[in-house]
């Protein structure tokens, strides 16, 4: 039995954030639909009740009916759920004079409680809401309050909870604070509290078991099956090659398809880190047609569409091949045919929940489009794991560090960040600039202590905490960088006594824990200074740098 913590998503930003946190706990949980409660499933051990952006007197504001878990399970609301659970269970919600916004304190805390336990009087939580609880259900009690916010966590010991008929009464938990947020200087103790001493999780679920037990259930599925799997040099994609990898060996089949607008010097980089991975792996380079294909195309559209069909194009024909080889084969050769293509699809890609709203907020990015005929079914080993657990797992089974923290790429490479047509010589102008850029970031070192390094650490930073400090270089503090070429734009200069007519290049570099929303990062202006001096001198082509200082929303990580 794999235990599990069920997070019903009623549309909060912070919901995925819960769920990370649970799996920091060494436990599975998934996040599901407020309304896909899975009755049936003997697994689960416990239930989170996210935020929400609604009220709970909106006409459209989600609702679930209580009683599928409330008497079954321990239960925890957060924010809207504490709202939800309150309102449904005879409690009173109402709007709160102003929004409670940003950072508050306990100032009362039963710390007898379990939810509680270890918790320090005045400890830091974080409000975001709308609404206040004015009145708890009966039957409940409140065990902690802020000097804005009296009901701010109550709980219902389990015989008294209205509507709840259960015998086996367990317990009910409501805070009207997030435990998930970084803010919340305690709430990792309260979520720990809630999963493993209330819910009695195990922690069995950690980057060594998934391992296990994944490449057995890969071994079992594939039996003597190949598989095709497309590799872009990014972490998912390489992780998910090396447990396919540890499963079946060389009846795995890696193509990697150089499209030109890599970084510099990246095809090459890549290839031979596949190889001493041992990987199969087989490189396209199929740049030329890439280049020729987009050849005076400018708007941002049409060169993703272009991309993305030659991509395809060029996948499908290598993919052919193998199949065509692997299925001809004669019998008692080793290996049997080719019916699957791996991904490395990863569970923010597919939460169904991210829609409950009715926004896409992302979309789905992995290779795709592979003709009928092909008859090839899905695999997708890492699709219930988080970035950072993929990070664990390549960690786990011994993969290189630089490939495990690499920044996210976006598939049209280069393309995407070249403004107007795109030739070979403005991608080398955009590589050399890059490559600049992108190693000052490597070797920059900062020291963080406090919350910062904490927040560093929780992302799976490979840091040694020393004195309460510790160093990293701001490649590994930030999610993203990437140079952007302004090929449109020509600006005036001087170098030496020459007056030069050039283009500027634009630094972007971002923090974000998922792409869904960043800010932009807050560089040392020493570091800033020395990379465009050496951009302007080294790189032909440039003589001005500028730094963009636009967050996700309203900007984009990406230009085009
Ligand atoms: P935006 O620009 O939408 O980017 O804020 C969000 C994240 O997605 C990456 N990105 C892509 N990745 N194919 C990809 O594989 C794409 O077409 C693509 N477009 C954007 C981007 O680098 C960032 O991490």
């Amino acid at each position: 039995m794999q235990q599990k913590i069920i997070i019903l998503d009623f549309g909060s930003q912070t919901t995925q954030l819960i769920g990370r946190r649970v799996r920091e706990l060494d436990t599975f949980c998934e996040i599901l639909p407020y309304n896909k409660f899975p009755k049936d499933d003997p697994d689960v051990i416990g239930v989170i009740l996210s935020g929400s952006p609604y009220s709970v007197h909106d006409p459209e504001a989600f609702k679930v009916d209580l009683s599928q878990f409330v008497g079954r399970v321990p239960v925890l609301g957060i924010c809207y759920g504490a709202q939800f659970i309150s309102h449904s269970l005879g409690g009173r919600v109402e709007k709160a004079g102003s929004r409670e916004y940003g950072r508050a304190h306990l100032e009362t805390v039963d710390t007898s409680n379990p939810l509680f336990r270890g918790f320090e009087k005045g400890s830091q939580v974080w409000m975001s809401h709308g609404d206040t609880i004015t009145a708890i259900p009966e039957g409940f009690q409140v065990i902690g309050s802020t000097k804005d916010v009296t009901n701010a966590a109550f709980w219902c010991p389990g015989d008294n909870i209205v509507n709840c008929k259960s015998s086996n009464c367990k317990l009910v938990w409501a805070v009207q604070f997030h435990p998930e947020v970084f803010h919340t200087l305690q709430g990792k103790l309260l979520l720990k509290n809630f999963v493993v001493d209330i819910c009695g999780s195990r922690q069995e679920w950690s980057a060594a078991s998934f391992v296990e037990t994944t490449v057995a259930e890969l071994k079992a599925q594939l039996g003597q099956d190949r598989v095709i799997l497309g590799l872009s040099g990014g972490v998912d994609s390489s992780v998910a090659a090396v447990l396919l990898n540890k499963a079946i060996g060389t009846r795995l089949t890696c193509i990697f398809v150089d499209h030109g607008m890599l970084r510099k010097n990246e095809f090459q980089q890549v290839m031979d880190d596949y190889r001493g991975l041992g990987l199969n792996v087989i490189g396209v380079d199929a740049s030329e047609k890439f280049f020729s294909d987009l050849a005076g195309v400018t708007d941002p559209e049409q060169k993703r569409k272009i991309i993305g069909r030659d991509f395809i194009e060029v996948f499908n024909a290598e993919a052919k091949k193998i199949i065509s080889v692997s299925n001809e084969a004669p019998s008692g050769a080793v290996g049997g045919a080719c019916r699957w293509l791996a991904q490395g699809t990863i569970y923010p890609d597919r939460i169904e929940s991210l829609n409950i709203t009715g926004k896409v907020i992302k979309s789905h990015h992995n290779v795709g489009g592979l003709p009928k005929e092909m008859n090839l079914q899905l695999c997708e080993p890492l699709k219930w794991l988080f970035k950072d657990e993929v990070r664990r797992v390549g960690r786990q089974m011994g993969m290189p560090e630089h490939l495990i923290t690499r920044h996210p790429f976006p598939g049209p490479g280069l393309a995407v960040r070249i403004l107007g047509d795109i030739t070979p010589e403005k991608v080398r102008i955009l590589q050399d600039a890059d490559d600049i850029y992108i190693r000052g970031l490597r070797e920059y070192k900062v020291k963080l202590s406090g919350e910062e390094a904490r927040r560093v650490l929780a992302a799976g930073v490979p840091a040694e905490m020393q004195d309460g400090e510790i160093e990293v270089s701001l490649y590994d503090q930030i999610w993203q960088a990437g140079a952007i070429l302004l090929s449109t734009v020509r600006s005036v200069g001087v170098m030496g006594d020459e007056r030069t007519y050039e283009h500027p290049v634009a630094l972007r570099a971002v923090t974000s824990t998922d792409a869904m929303t960043a800010d932009w990062a807050h560089l040392p202006y020493d570091f800033m200074a020395k990379v465009s001096n050496e951009i302007i001198n080294k790189v032909r082509g440039v003589n001005r740098v500028c730094y963009d200082i636009s967050s996700k929303p309203p900007a984009t990580i990406e230009w085009e």
